[in-house]
């Protein structure tokens, strides 16, 4: 096989060094790429979101395969674009990429589907969300609907922090659109999870467990980021709760996509917080995570 990887970053790097490994693969490309892929794939220029470019090199270099790292090109629908060509994609479509684009859409979905996750509130207004907080006790999470690089979730340890976030994101516009809209939630406690699991639409298969420091700074302090590093399997993780993924998670999730009618060929990453006996869903990516595939 000649397979494309779009992307640039470590994990994307960790694709490229995992395919080299395949007898089936033949020949990698990947577009940007980085220094570090180069000992295993040939690098071409060119943007994650130039979409034409993407699809003439698909189509003058007979790709018989095109893996989609970042969400950003998912969520703007490079797999639908690929795919109506009749290429093989490894990427969910657009509609499918909201799960991650949009955390109100995945809130819904998580709500109608029973998926167990943190009570909350959508809000697309300043003077609406001021009374809202008014029903959570604090800490509380305010997250931007929309992607923002994993700065987009602020945890709010006191109404001030609340009343200063909300204003940043619904009237300063300081994500840009992201913040259009915000989604309010309890805070929950537990530690963190990241289960990355295989999904062709009609099977999902999860890979080892995994967890990922979101922190800056040393000692657990300082905002949060995408991810400052990751350990895997999650050396936290009892078997009498991983056990109970499939029951609680997993099935619920496959319901929901054929209910919704989403087309997912690709990972889904679900980030779960876990309390004693209670599994929560956090959130919904639609790709490798990246610090997490490096080191699954
Ligand atoms: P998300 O993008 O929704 O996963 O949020 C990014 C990070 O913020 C998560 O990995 C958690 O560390 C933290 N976080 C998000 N939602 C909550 C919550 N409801 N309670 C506690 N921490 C949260
Ligand atoms: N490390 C978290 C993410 O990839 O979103």
């Amino acid at each position: 096989m000649r397979v494309l990887v779009i992307g640039s970053g470590g994990r994307e790097s960790a694709i490229v060094y995992k395919l080299s490994k395949s007898p089936k693969v033949e020949k990698i490309y990947a577009m940007p790429g980085n220094p570090g892929m180069a000992a295993y794939a040939e690098l071409v220029s060119g943007s994650v979101t130039d979409f034409d470019k993407i699809l003439e090199f698909v189509n003058s270099n007979a790709i018989d395969l095109t893996i989609i790292g970042p969400e950003v090109p998912l969520c703007l629908g490079l797999a639908d674009i690929l795919t109506k060509e009749g290429h093989l994609v490894f990427g969910p479509s657009a509609k499918a990429a909201r799960l991650e684009g949009s955390k109100a859409y995945s809130k819904t979905f998580m709500e109608k589907y029973n998926i167990p996750t943190a009570a909350y509130v959508e809000v697309d207004s300043y003077e609406a969300s001021l009374k809202d907080i008014g029903n959570f006790s604090y800490p509380l999470v305010i997250k931007a609907d929309g992607l923002a690089a994993g700065k987009g979730v602020v945890i709010c340890e006191d109404e001030a922090t609340a009343k200063q976030t909300l204003k940043e994101m619904l009237v300063d516009g300081i994500l840009d659109g992201a913040g259009n809209k915000v989604v309010i939630e309890e805070f929950l406690k537990g530690f963190e999870c990241s289960l990355l699991c295989f999904c062709d639409g009609d099977t999902i298969i999860p890979m080892v467990s995994c967890k990922d420091h979101k922190q800056i700074f040393d000692n657990n302090k300082g905002p949060n980021t995408g991810g400052m590093g990751t350990v895997s399997p999650n050396p936290f993780l009892p078997k009498e709760i991983s056990d109970r993924f499939e029951d609680v998670i997993l099935r619920p999730f496959m319901k929901g996509l054929k209910g919704e009618g989403l087309d997912f060929r690709g990972v889904i990453f679900i980030g779960l917080m876990i309390d004693g006996e209670d599994i929560k869903v956090l959130e919904f990516n639609v790709r490798f995570g990246d610090p997490e595939t490096q080191v699954i």
